[in-house]
């Protein structure tokens, strides 16, 4: 059983727990992530390590209750227990030997950037951090963000605070005033990864994004999580989840995910009952 030991509430959608976890917060690396199961009943839920602190053996998860098990999940309260906590799992990110990175997270993608630019930081990269909420209400991590950049820019497409617009605009502002990044890395929705992608392009600037298909096993074996990369069939949970941007087959990974919201939509209707 894994013990839940902070639970910090994000804004009215996403939560943070720090689990006790010690023999995954020794190897957690960002990138990575943990398949959890909170009882014998539950489905496996794929969380993305946000963060982890070796010293105390924790390791942070933040979620958004969209679906029945998060909602479950974000019921659960400090001292209570988690059947199952599995990782870290998946390749971690290459963060080396970058200079200058612009690091962007979309909405809840916001906590799998903020380890990465955490540990470009560390490495002693210069990073800009883009972070973009659709309101002042959603924004989550700001100050931990600008912790650990040398700049942060917060959009929020309603221009209740930060800059209106989107994180897309303010990228584009910063590759023209002439800023030479060897790294961007973009996560969030699948639509903004897109667009980042398909701006980088032109200027030939590697950028890594971070793909969160369905996932059902984990360990490759089931099918669920496949992405196309360059014309490849790849697994998000082994392959990834980091992948070229690029590279990445955007529109069919959108029809996929869009495949699943209306059951989601039902089984959560129907437990609300
Ligand atoms: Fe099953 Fe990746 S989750 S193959």
């Amino acid at each position: 059983m894994f013990k839940i030991v902070n639970k910090r509430i994000l804004n009215s959608q996403v939560k943070l727990m720090d689990i006790y976890a010690p023999h995954i917060a020794k190897k957690a690396e960002p990138g990575q992530f943990i398949i959890l199961r909170i009882n014998e009943k539950g489905e496996r839920v794929p969380l993305t390590i946000a963060d982890f602190d070796r010293e105390k053996g924790t390791v942070t998860i933040i979620f958004q209750e969209v679906g029945k098990t998060t909602k479950e999940l974000g019921s659960l309260n400090e001292g209570d227990t988690i059947l199952d906590f599995a990782g870290p799992l998946g390749i971690p990110s290459k963060l080396d030997n970058v200079k200058k990175a612009a690091v962007i997270g979309g909405g809840l993608g916001t906590a799998i950037a903020y380890p990465q630019a955490k540990k470009l930081n560390f490495l002693g990269a210069e990073v800009h951090a883009i972070i973009g909420f659709r309101n002042k209400e959603l924004i989550i991590l700001e100050e931990e963000m600008k912790a650990v950049s040398n700049k942060l820019f917060v959009t929020t497409d309603d221009g209740s605070n930060g800059t209106k617009g989107f994180v897309t605009d303010i990228l584009k502002k910063l590759i023209e005033e002439g800023n030479e990044y060897n790294l961007v890395i973009a996560i969030g929705p699948l639509v903004m990864m897109k667009a980042i992608s398909e701006l980088t392009r032109p200027y030939n600037i590697k950028t890594i994004v971070s793909m969160n298909p369905i996932m059902i096993d984990g360990t490759g074996m089931c099918g669920g999580c496949r992405v196309t990369v360059g014309g490849e069939i790849k697994f998000a949970c082994v392959d990834g989840p980091d992948f070229d941007g690029h590279k990445v087959d955007f529109d069919e990974a959108i029809r996929r995910q869009s495949m699943y919201k209306k059951h989601e939509a039902e089984v959560v209707k129907k437990h609300q009952c």
